[in-house]
């Protein structure tokens, strides 16, 4: 066999390497920040894999910002994997987390089982997260041991709101803290490779930093932890909704989308669109041959 020389690939053309597991616990070693973000359909997709970050998650809070429900807790499992599969088609690079929807997991470890392979083996999500502690530690610990990875998401849980008061910061007095840390630090015995912390004051966070050795994803916790995820449509400025105060937008896509539209509204209204570059042609003979051939 001849060795045939290989150029060498200038990095800069080289194609990203996909994000594994070891690769994020890797970051997290290296104090590199983690870059995460939720995405629900195709063009999301390549988007968030087109600005190079590292993990997306397919979230249930995809039930308000792309399905319109009043919260998260309607969305049902077949409504997340049609969004999730989506989401598979536009992702290569980053790993992909699919949200398990509220009543898909908490029943039994069965049941949770069987939601997350479904997760996986239906959309090929490479991850599931789920929410809380109490229940869910066992239910993280099952799906482990099933061969899935799980991401844990304790603080502020969207889908037991009620239960916590209302969409409000926890973890804000010594007992409440306290029991953020032990949901937190259960789901990393349970195996959870990744915990989110959302809506926790950051000196909470950065106490709690020192106990977790895996990747703690922030969302409202603070700059202590290892990396931060954002709602695709807060950070765009898509979505009408009600943000909250970790929201920060990057852009205010929903304006220029309004713009866009109502411009369009106008032009058709006032006949100036579409113009003769919009439309197609034919020969003039054939024109002709045509109004004949019709009477
Ligand atoms: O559903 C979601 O978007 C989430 C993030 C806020 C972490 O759970």
């Amino acid at each position: 066999m001849s060795a045939t020389p290989r150029v060498p690939v200038p990095p800069t053309l080289q194609a990203p390497l996909p994000m594994t597991l070891p690769r994020l616990a890797e970051k997290k070693r290296l104090g590199e920040p983690i870059v995460m973000v939720t995405a629900y359909d195709y063009p999301s997709a390549q988007v968030v894999e087109a600005a190079g970050v590292d993990m997306v998650l397919v979230g249930d809070s995809g039930a308000m910002t792309v399905l319109g429900y009043p919260s998260t807790v309607p969305v049902t499992t077949d409504e997340m994997l049609m969004l999730a599969g989506a989401v598979r088609r536009g992702l290569h690079t980053p790993l992909m987390v699919g949200d398990l929807p509220f009543g898909s997991y908490e029943a039994s470890n069965e049941q949770a089982i069987a939601t997350a392979q479904r997760f996986i083996k239906e959309v090929g999500c490479d991850a599931v997260k789920l929410e809380r502690g109490g229940t869910s530690v066992e239910r993280a610990r099952a799906i482990v041991e099933s061969g899935i990875p799980v991401m844990g998401h304790v603080g502020l849980t969207p889908q037991t709101a009620t239960a916590l008061g209302g969409y409000r910061a926890q973890g804000r007095t010594a007992g409440r803290a306290l029991s953020v840390a032990r949901d937190a630090i259960a789901l990393q015995e349970a195996g959870c490779f990744s915990i989110v912390f959302e809506a926790i004051p950051a000196d909470v966070t950065d106490v709690l930093m020192e106990r977790l050795e895996i990747p703690v994803i922030g969302i409202g916790a603070g700059p202590g932890a290892d990396g931060q995820v954002l709602v695709f449509h807060d950070l765009l400025g898509i979505y009408d909704g009600h943000a909250p105060r970790f929201a920060k937008h990057y852009a205010d896509l929903r304006a220029e989308m309004v713009a866009g539209v109502a411009e369009y509204a106008a032009e058709v209204r006032s006949r100036a669109f579409p113009a003769p570059e919009h439309a197609y042609s034919i020969d003039d003979e054939e024109l002709l041959a045509f109004v004949e051939a019709l009477g």
